[in-house]
């Protein structure tokens, strides 16, 4: 019997705008819009490869090497399942098509970054996912389309789909139709920018993404401001920053929007505590690295947990990773290669 197989590779994005709440934890549809960065696949991603025959007799997937059940996640049946879907209505028009939508597939995926550990790795897998998926059945969707497949197995992974700058656009209707990505600006907008990557803890978190974020929905006064008062207003202004390519303006709403992000989670009830003190150290150092500069050189931000990623033009990138290699050193063996040049960079600051 024939073996069908397609494999992708998926980015990570990094928001500068934090998606954080949903209005519908099942169709993942967000509380507020947000807006990212899709950083190079050179350094984080995700490898995807899927593979369907009529000889498989269930569904399987292997994260990492270590064999996941599929049925017990939901996130993972409903974005297959939606896949397959849109694979049978294309079969229903031209009967010629091999009928993959009725065969088992096999997935195999892996993250060459730390999963789980506040870095997006839902993001990049679940896009890998739906990518592979969606070359796997051709499906003729376009990418907006292929991001709410994605955004039903993460959220943030509907960002993932494109790359250069992203926006999710919220969406009013209750099916979610039109809670998807959109590229607001090519990578190539804006070369001179770029992104460190400073891996505090390699660590799964205490408290996952989606757990977190439903906590914070019933509990926070502070996350129902931000949403109604804050994020609209931002996701303006960090547009036109990004279409300015004004790095002051950027990188203060970055700055600004981590840091309410961090407060709603303290503000969460039982609190959550995504940054740890390297993490604080890491915002100091920024603050204080761009005053003894006298102008605006680089800016935070902090997903889900304590990794930092570090945003600034280019001309800093050598400064900011001496900095950083001096005060959080690491054994030579363990130091991962330092890029900073093309077009995104890594450096690895062990916990102090
Ligand atoms: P992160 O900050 O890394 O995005 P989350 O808590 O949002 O952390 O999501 C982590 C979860 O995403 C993992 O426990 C796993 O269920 C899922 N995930 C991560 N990588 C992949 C992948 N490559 N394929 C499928 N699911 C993945
Ligand atoms: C802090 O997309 O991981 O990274 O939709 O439940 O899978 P689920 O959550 P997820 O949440 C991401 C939260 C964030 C901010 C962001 O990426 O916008
Ligand atoms: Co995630």
């Amino acid at each position: 019997m024939a073996i069908y197989s397609a494999t992708v590779t998926s980015p990570v994005n990094i928001a500068v705008i934090k998606y954080w709440g949903k209005r519908n934890p099942s169709l993942i549809l967000p509380t507020n819009s947000s807006l990212s960065v899709t950083l190079s696949q050179d350094h984080l991603s995700t490898r995807t490869t899927i593979a369907c025959s009529a000889d498989f007799e269930s569904d399987r997937l292997w994260l990492n090497g270590v064999e996941e059940d599929i049925s017990a996640s939901k996130r993972l049946v409903n974005s297959i399942g939606t896949a397959r879907a849109l694979r049978a209505s294309e079969e229903a028009k031209n009967p010629e098509l091999a009928p993959l939508s009725q065969y088992k597939i096999h997935v195999c995926s892996e993250n060459n970054f730390p999963t789980a550990a506040g870095l997006a790795s839902s993001a990049s897998g679940y896009a890998a996912l739906v990518s592979a998926l969606g070359q796997l059945f051709e499906l003729p969707q376009s990418t907006a389309e292929l991001s709410r497949v994605a955004r039903v197995g993460s959220g943030s992974a509907c960002r993932s789909m494109f790359g250069g700058f992203v926006a999710w656009r919220m969406g009013e209707k209750e099916d979610g139709e039109d809670s998807m990505a959109e590229q607001v600006a090519e990578r190539a907008h804006w070369p001179d920018l770029q992104a460190l990557i400073l891996v505090v803890s390699d660590k799964k978190k205490a408290v996952s993404s989606t757990a977190g974020m439903q906590t914070t929905v019933e509990t926070s006064a502070l996350f129902a401001e931000r949403v109604r008062s804050v994020v609209p207003a931002r996701m303006q202004a960090m547009e036109k920053a990004i279409k300015e390519r004004d790095f002051a303006e950027f990188a203060k709403i970055t700055m600004q929007d981590s840091n309410q992000f961090h407060a709603v989670c303290l503000d969460t009830y039982p609190p959550i505590a995504y940054m740890n003190d390297t993490s604080h150290a890491v915002t100091r150092i920024i603050h204080a690295y761009n005053a003894v500069k006298g102008y605006t050189a680089a800016a935070y931000t902090f997903d889900a947990g304590p990794n930092a990623v570090i945003y600034a033009p280019k001309s800093e990138m050598r400064d900011l990773v001496q900095l950083f290699s001096y005060l959080f050193p690491r054994d030579e063996d363990v130091l991962p290669e330092v890029f900073y040049t093309n077009p995104f960079g890594l450096v690895g600051a062990e916990e102090v």
